[in-house]
C-alpha cells in the first residue's frame, strides 16, 4: 500500500555513524503533501539549510508524506533524495487526508524527534531547528510552534479570520482538557518526541492531530514557542469551510463533557425506573427518591470510570466511589430538595418533580466531578517568552 523513494536508510554503515554521530538527536521532519510542487523544493532547501546551520547535518530527515498529487509533488522530492539521502517521500495510493498522512509520517520517523510541518511556507522553516533545541532544553515532549504566545502571530489576516480562529481556540480549551497546555492546540506545526505517540490510541479520523495528541497521550510537559504564520508562498489551502464543522465535531468527539453528559442522561433514566418502580411497588416517596438517586448514581460512577474518565483513573477504584458520592452530595441533595418541595407545593408528581431535581444537580455535579475526582494527572506547563 504505501511506496517509498528516495533513501532508506540513513547511516547504515558503521564507519559512517562513527563519524557523523554527535550529541545531537536524530529528528524527522514531517511534510504532509497534496500538490505542493511549486513550494516543496525551496522548502526542503530551507529546512535544510536552517537546520544544517543550527549544526545538524546526517542526524536530521525530511520525510514528505504525498496522497499521490496529480502536480508530481512527490516526483520532485525524489528528484532531490537521488542527491541528498536525507530526504524521502512516502506516496500513499488513495488520498486519505491530512490527519493520517502525519500519522503516518510520524509512524515512519526514524527520529528521536518528529517536527510536523505545513509545506506552503506558513510555517517558517528557520523555526524547525528553535523546536528541537527548546525540546532538548526543557525535556518537553511537546513543542507547539504557537501564533499566540509573546512573540507570535500572524500576518495578513482579517479581523474575521482572527476572530474565528480564537473562537475555536475557545471552543477547544472548554470542551477538551488537553488543549488547555497550550496557546494554541489548533497549530499545524509542532514537535513531538515520537516515543510519547501511542498509535492504537489515537483516531486519524480526527482532523486537529496536535489538540488530539494533547488530550489522548501521555506526555510530561509541553512548551510554546512563538512564530509569525505567513500567508502561502504557492498554490491554494486545502482545507475548506467544512473544517470548521469537522473540528467542532472532533472537539465534541474528544471532551469528556459529551462522554459525561451521555452516562449521565442514562443515570437519570436509571434513576427515575428505579424509583418508579419502588413507587408501585408501594414505597413512600421519599424513601423511592433516595433509592433512585442512589442507583443513579451507582450507575454514573461505573460508566465514568470505564468511559468517560477511562484515561484518567489514579488510585483505589472504593476511594473513588466515596469521593463520587460526596462530590455528588450537593446534586443529590438538590435533586432530593427539588423534589419534595415541588411535590408538595406545587402540586407535581414525584416521577416529574425528581427529573426537575436531576437536571438542576447535573450542572454542579459535573464541575465537581472534573476537578476533584478525575483531574487529570499532573502536567506542567512551560510558555517560553521570545527565542
Ligand atoms: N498528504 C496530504 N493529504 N497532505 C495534505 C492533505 C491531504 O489530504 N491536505 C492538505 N495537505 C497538506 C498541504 O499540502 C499542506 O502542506 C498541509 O497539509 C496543510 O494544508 P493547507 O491546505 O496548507 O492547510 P491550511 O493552511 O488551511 O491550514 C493549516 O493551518 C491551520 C492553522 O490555521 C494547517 O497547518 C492546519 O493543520 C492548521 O490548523
Ligand atoms: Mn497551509
Amino acid at each position: 500500500m504505501y511506496m517509498y523513494a528516495g533513501v532508506q536508510a540513513l547511516g547504515t554503515t558503521e564507519a559512517e555513524t562513527e563519524k557523523t554521530s554527535t550529541s545531537k538527536p536524530l529528528v524527522t521532519i514531517v511534510v504532509p503533501t497534496y500538490n505542493e510542487a511549486e513550494n516543496i523544493g525551496r522548502l526542503i532547501r530551507e529546512i535544510t539549510k536552517s537546520m544544517e546551520n543550527s549544526g545538524y547535518k546526517d542526524n536530521f530527515e525530511i520525510l514528505v508524506v504525498d496522497d499521490d498529487s496529480p502536480d508530481g509533488t512527490c516526483l520532485e522530492v525524489r528528484r532531490l533524495a537521488e542527491k541528498d539521502r536525507r530526504i524521502r517521500c512516502l506516496l500513499r495510493r488513495n488520498k486519505k487526508g491530512l490527519a493520517t498522512a502525519i500519522l503516518r509520517g510520524i509512524h515512519w520517523a526514524r527520529g528521536e524527534y518528529v517536527v510536523v510541518m505545513d509545506a506552503d511556507f506558513q510555517h517558517p522553516p528557520e523555526v524547525v531547528p528553535k523546536l528541537v533545541e527548546t525540546a532538548i532544553r526543557t525535556g518537553a515532549d511537546i513543542v507547539v510552534a504557537s501564533r499566540y504566545t509573546r512573540g507570535g502571530g500572524v500576518s495578513g489576516w482579517s479581523r474575521l479570520r482572527l476572530l474565528m480562529s480564537k473562537t475555536a481556540i475557545l471552543i477547544a480549551r472548554i470542551l477538551v482538557p488537553g488543549a488547555r497546555s497550550t496557546s494554541d492546540p489548533m497549530s499545524g506545526f509542532f514537535l513531538v518526541r515520537k516515543s510519547v505517540v501511542e498509535e492504537e490510541k489515537l483516531n486519524p479520523r480526527g482532523y486537529k492531530i496536535l489538540m488530539e495528541m494533547l488530550e489522548k497521550l501521555s506526555y510530561s510537559k509541553v512548551v510554546d514557542v512563538p512564530y509569525v504564520f505567513r500567508n502561502r508562498l504557492a498554490g491554494k489551502s486545502k482545507l475548506g469551510a467544512r473544517t470548521i464543522i469537522d473540528f467542532l465535531i472532533h472537539a465534541l468527539q474528544l471532551s469528556p463533557m459529551t462522554r459525561f453528559a451521555t452516562i449521565g442522561l442514562l443515570g437519570a433514566l436509571a434513576n427515575l425506573i428505579v424509583m418508579s418502580l419502588l413507587l408501585i411497588l408501594g414505597v413512600n416517596k421519599y424513601l423511592a427518591s433516595l433509592a433512585g438517586i442512589e442507583a443513579g448514581i451507582l450507575f454514573n460512577f461505573v460508566f465514568h470510570e470505564a468511559w468517560t474518565f477511562k484515561t484518567k483513573l489514579k488510585g483505589n477504584w472504593k476511594e473513588r466511589l466515596v469521593k463520587y458520592h460526596l462530590a455528588s452530595a450537593g446534586g443529590t441533595s438538590t435533586t432530593f430538595l427539588t423534589m419534595a418541595l415541588l411535590t408538595s407545593l406545587a402540586g407535581f408528581s414525584a416521577v416529574a418533580a425528581q427529573a426537575a431535581g436531576i437536571a438542576a444537580g447535573f450542572a454542579l455535579n459535573y464541575a465537581l466531578s472534573l476537578t476533584k475526582i478525575w483531574s487529570r494527572k499532573v502536567r506542567a506547563t512551560v510558555k517560553t517568552g521570545r527565542v
